[in-house]
């Protein structure tokens, strides 16, 4: 048995998306009743507020066959003291197979990885990264165009807080390598250092403009106002009028993503959140197919992801 990390997206290539991605479509046609993980054991590890990542997880693992333990920080020997790395190799000698971990500081789950023999899926950490989150918003986009094939090509346009945004860390380079080409609307206290150096990312002023440069998808950002430190915004209200996504950004075609939580009238405007247009919904769908298809990759439960 083969374990294998999933920490980060940085360097995944176009193959490694497309075995996810192929593998999340089995789970979503059944594969599931087969119980691929049976025998296997997973532990859900949040040591962070979540709704939809940790129900996702929990479920996905559950209805592939895994046995599930769930810990959180406030219930769990964290809030004694303990350190991460004790925690971690407590799960490991328990027999965990798998270790889903959700932590405030970014790099959690590198260190939890150096510590364990259980594949660790990052389920977010800090302004890290969020690797499942951009393989399941890939998986609802691929699938709502009509295959992985047809991304490649495709504009798509990043919007808002990049700066605190693990989310934005991953589905960056899960588009890119998916042949997609991104832009980054944000202003710029919002947007990192790196964004010049290294990205080398268009960046454009509102979503008017992400519009205008041809952009088939729009993927909104939370304003992440519990990692801000002072103000970064002028107001919630010309955020909005800029980088706020609305009905007339509509045009056919186009499709609008959010990770959620959504603040309503914020990132998205109300009636737009669950238009026919907009892929909230699917992508939180998604995240059963893929996180079960995550999970049997991790484990070795099936075959191994091309080097
Ligand atoms: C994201 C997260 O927690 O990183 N949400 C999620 O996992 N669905 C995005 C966010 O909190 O803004």
């Amino acid at each position: 048995m083969v374990n294998r990390d999933f920490l980060t997206l940085e360097g995944v290539s176009r193959e490694e998306l497309r075995t996810i991605l192929d593998l999340s479509r089995d789970y979503a046609a059944g594969l599931s009743e087969e119980r691929p993980l049976s025998g296997r054991t997973v532990c859900l590890a949040f040591f962070e507020s979540s709704t939809r990542t940790a129900a996702s997880f929990e479920l996905a693992a559950r209805r592939a066959g895994a046995d599930v333990v769930s810990l959180s920080q406030k219930g769990s020997s964290l809030s004694k003291g303990e350190s991460l790395v004790d925690t971690v190799v407590t799960l490991d000698r328990l027999g965990a197979d798998a270790l889903v971990l959700r932590h405030p500081a970014a790099g959690a789950a590198s260190l939890a990885a150096r510590h364990t023999g259980a594949a660790v899926v990052n389920a977010g950490d800090g302004c890290g990264q969020h690797p499942t989150q951009a393989l399941l918003d890939l998986y609802a986009l691929a699938e709502s165009w009509g295959g992985f094939d047809e991304l490649d090509g495709r504009r798509v346009a990043v919007v808002g807080d990049i700066l605190h945004s693990r989310v934005a860390r991953s589905v960056i380079p899960a588009f890119r390598a998916a042949g997609m080409e991104v832009s980054l609307v944000a202003p710029r206290t919002l947007l990192p250092r790196e964004v010049e150096a290294s990205w080398g990312l268009p960046v454009l002023g509102s979503v008017d403009d992400a519009v205008a440069w041809g952009a088939e998808a729009l993927y909104a950002l939370r304003l992440q106002r519990e990692r801000m430190t002072g103000a970064r915004v002028p107001s919630v209200a010309e955020y909005a009028a800029y980088y706020g996504v609305a009905e007339r950004h509509l045009g056919p075609g186009m499709r609008v993503l959010h990770p959620g939580p959504v603040n309503r009238g914020v990132e998205i405007s109300g009636d737009v959140v669950l238009d026919g247009r907009s892929l909230v919904p699917d992508q939180v769908s998604a995240g059963l197919s893929v996180r079960s298809a995550v999970l049997t990759l991790a484990t070795g439960a099936r075959q191994e992801i091309p080097a």
